[in-house]
């Protein structure tokens, strides 16, 4: 499609909430920009009142005594209430009589035509669930210990964090893809003294080797005591007495009654950790009351869940990120809505996996991220054609921008020009959708997330925290306070408060550049910090610079994001050779870096272009001057006021060097 083209999608197509979702999808909580903006108000006029009445259809103990008390920057949400989020999203379910019904519907990769499934209903949780717990506590873990948690996509992942939720013990899930420095980071970090993996993952027919990475950890790790080990892909490991378990023998032996732990409404749920600007990777911290509740209402509202209408929601997301966190585990079990596990990848064994998936298992809620879809694109509209995709009523989207195109193709090839679809912004920080449409309620417009969510006090500001006219771009921050919010940086209160809080005195800013146009939509245009968003994975271009001047050759590195195909941004390294090195500056340079950064990070840091240069372009005290570097990797002629440079030496030598 011509620039023009998407250009006029962007400003001109609206497409109201189709006949055939509101026939399908059961009552509509939301039906119309009017209730909307009512319920809109209220939520941030009244926000005691708003989320009183949604938390009063959860399980508590004790009941809260207020419902937010705010201090800037720091929320308690149900103030000395105490819950647990585990018997909201498992006991509740099989106490109120539902226990024989789909929880959670997994499928591993298949190894034949007819993959692996297994579903588990609530009362299945429930046990697995318990006996889990009884073998932490086996084990020695107490309320307030982090588990460290870096799986496959296997149900036992969920089983698992579900069991840490139990018994009050906070989760620290590190994604499988990640490299084994990346889990010494986070483990020392988190003073985590246990780890729950796997044998092995299957991925597009290879074993990915999590036990080993876990093993060569903890060389470096003094402290952890135990590892419990899922047997998957039957792969040879090595089991070290006093220190590893297998899950199937631990596990199965337990006791399936284990009572859950009373939490206070504010204790850790869970830490996640993600990329920033600066430095190492930073836990955000999720508490209990709130992040329950706000998950929960996201996903109710955002998707229209109603239990018991045939409803089979699946997002491909890794649970290893916070969408999984949120939008397979936390904010699912609790409306009673099938939640689909998958492991492997969408392009294997073919690329109609997903398709094949929907068709087989009736899928009614398809969430994915742009990236995926820009592949899907690649991959030919005759994939989906092969499948019967007539179950689905409702798309999603989420981790970048979506590109007018995608959304069109998206519309078309897989919604049949009658699913809604919903893009929704948020963050690992806050824990659910803050921007999003509303199905069979927001006419939608491709390449916008639309309008806030309830609660959400978003705005565009300038850098006095001032409100900006239609259509300028400013900065995204968030006015008050809302349950799913971040509470902290792990063992980091300075950095939560000069990341989050003093940019714009007084708000939470995201992080993102963006601007509402007339008719109040936002459309964001991206990251102004250092972090780029690499197929909706977040990476802080600070540590791919890190793994590259780890490598013996490089002395100083410089990283940007690149627009790409189907990545969205690709990453484009700068770097300078050290004196001593004496190698040629050749491919095979290149492609030793590539595999160092992937050994250091994981394969979603691995550089798509290095460029090795004498001089990194600088200003006069001594900052690399990003922009122009991503000007030149994208091979733009730089519109960027060059005067501060320090040596202008650099800037031609760089443009010498371009292939
Ligand atoms: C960053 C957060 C939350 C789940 C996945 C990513 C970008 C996310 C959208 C969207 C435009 C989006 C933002 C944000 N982002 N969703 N619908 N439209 N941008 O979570 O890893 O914490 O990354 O992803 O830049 O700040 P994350």
């Amino acid at each position: 499609m011509s620039e023009s083209i998407t250009s006029m999608l962007q400003e001109n197509r609206i497409f109201e909430p189709s006949e055939h979702f509101q026939s399908h999808i059961g009552p509509i909580y939301v039906p119309d920009l009017k209730t909307y903006h009512d319920m809109y108000r209220r939520s941030i006029d009244d926000p005691a009142g708003f989320w009183g009445d949604i938390a009063k259809d959860f399980h508590w103990y004790r009941p809260w005594k207020r419902v937010v008390d705010w201090n800037v920057p720091d929320a308690k949400w149900f103030v000395d209430g105490t819950t647990n989020v585990c018997a909201n999203c498992v006991d509740r379910q099989v106490k109120n009589g539902h226990g024989d019904e789909l929880a959670i519907l997994w499928e591993g990769e298949p190894c034949s035509p007819d993959p692996e499934v297994r579903r588990l209903t609530y009362r299945d949780l429930l046990r697995e669930v318990s006996q889990t717990a009884n073998a932490l506590k086996s084990m020695g873990v107490q309320r307030g210990d982090v588990v460290t948690i870096y799986m496959g996509m296997v149900p036992e992942l969920a089983i698992a964090m579900l069991a840490c939720a139990r018994i009050g013990a906070p989760h620290s899930v590190i994604f499988g893809g990640f490299a084994s420095p990346a889990i010494v980071d986070r483990v020392q970090d988190a003073k985590s003294k246990i780890i729950i993996t796997c044998d092995g993952a299957w991925r597009r027919g290879q074993i990915v080797s999590l036990k080993k990475n876990v093993d060569d950890a903890c060389e470096k790790l003094p402290d952890v005591q135990n590892v419990l080990v899922v047997r998957r892909t039957n792969s040879p490991v090595t089991m070290h007495t006093g220190r590893d378990q297998w899950w199937h023998e631990l596990v199965s032996n337990q006791s399936s009654e284990c009572p859950c732990e009373e939490m206070d409404s504010e204790d850790l749920l869970f830490l996640l950790y993600t990329s920033g600007s600066t430095g190492k990777p930073k836990g955000i911290c999720h508490t209990t009351g709130g992040y329950m509740i706000y998950t929960a209402h996201t996903a109710r509202m955002t998707f229209n869940l109603v239990p018991q209408r045939n409803q089979v929601f699946f997002c491909t997301a890794d649970i290893g990120w916070i969408t999984g966190h949120s939008y397979i585990v936390y904010g699912m079990l609790p409306n009673r809505v099938p939640t689909v596990m998958y492991e492997g990848a969408p392009n294997f064994p073919a690329e109609d996996r997903f398709w094949s998936m929907v068709a087989r298992h009736k899928v009614t809620h398809f969430y994915t991220a742009p990236t995926a879809i820009r592949a899907f694109m690649k991959w030919g509209d005759e994939q989906p054609r092969k499948h019967d995709l007539s179950s689905l009523l409702l798309l999603g989207t989420v981790g970048e921008p979506i590109n007018p195109e995608a959304w069109i193709w998206y519309h078309q090839n897989i919604g049949q020009s009658r699913c809604p679809i919903v893009d929704t912004m948020w963050q690992t920080e806050t824990g659910g959708h803050i921007i999003t449409p509303l199905p069979g309620c927001t006419p939608t417009v491709p390449g916008s997330c639309t309008l806030p969510a309830f609660g959400i006090d978003a705005a565009i500001v300038n850098e006095n925290g001032e409100e900006l006219p239609a259509n300028q771009g400013g900065l995204l921050v968030i006015r008050r306070p809302w349950p799913g919010m971040l509470r902290g940086i792990h063992g980091d209160r300075a950095r939560f408060i000069e990341t989050y809080w003093t940019k714009v005195p007084g708000m939470y800013i995201a992080g993102d550049g963006a601007r509402r146009d007339e008719r109040g939509y936002f459309w964001i245009m991206g990251r102004i910090d250092d972090v780029i968003n690499v197929s909706g994975h977040r990476l802080g271009t600070m540590e791919v610079e890190s793994a590259l001047v780890s490598h013996p050759a490089i002395v100083e590195a410089a990283v940007v994001g690149i627009p790409h195909e189907i990545k969205g941004t690709g990453i484009a390294a700068f770097v300078t050779l050290a004196p001593q090195f004496k190698g040629p500056a050749d491919d095979s340079l290149r492609k030793q870096l590539m595999e160092h950064v992937t050994k250091e990070i994981g394969a979603i840091a691995r550089p798509d272009m290095i460029r090795f240069t004498t001089l990194l372009p600088k200003t006069r005290s001594g900052k690399i001057m990003r922009r122009l570097l991503r000007d030149i990797a994208a091979g733009k002629e730089s519109t960027q006021d060059t005067t501060t440079l320090e040596d202008f030496n650099a800037l031609a030598k760089l443009r010498e060097n371009e292939e």
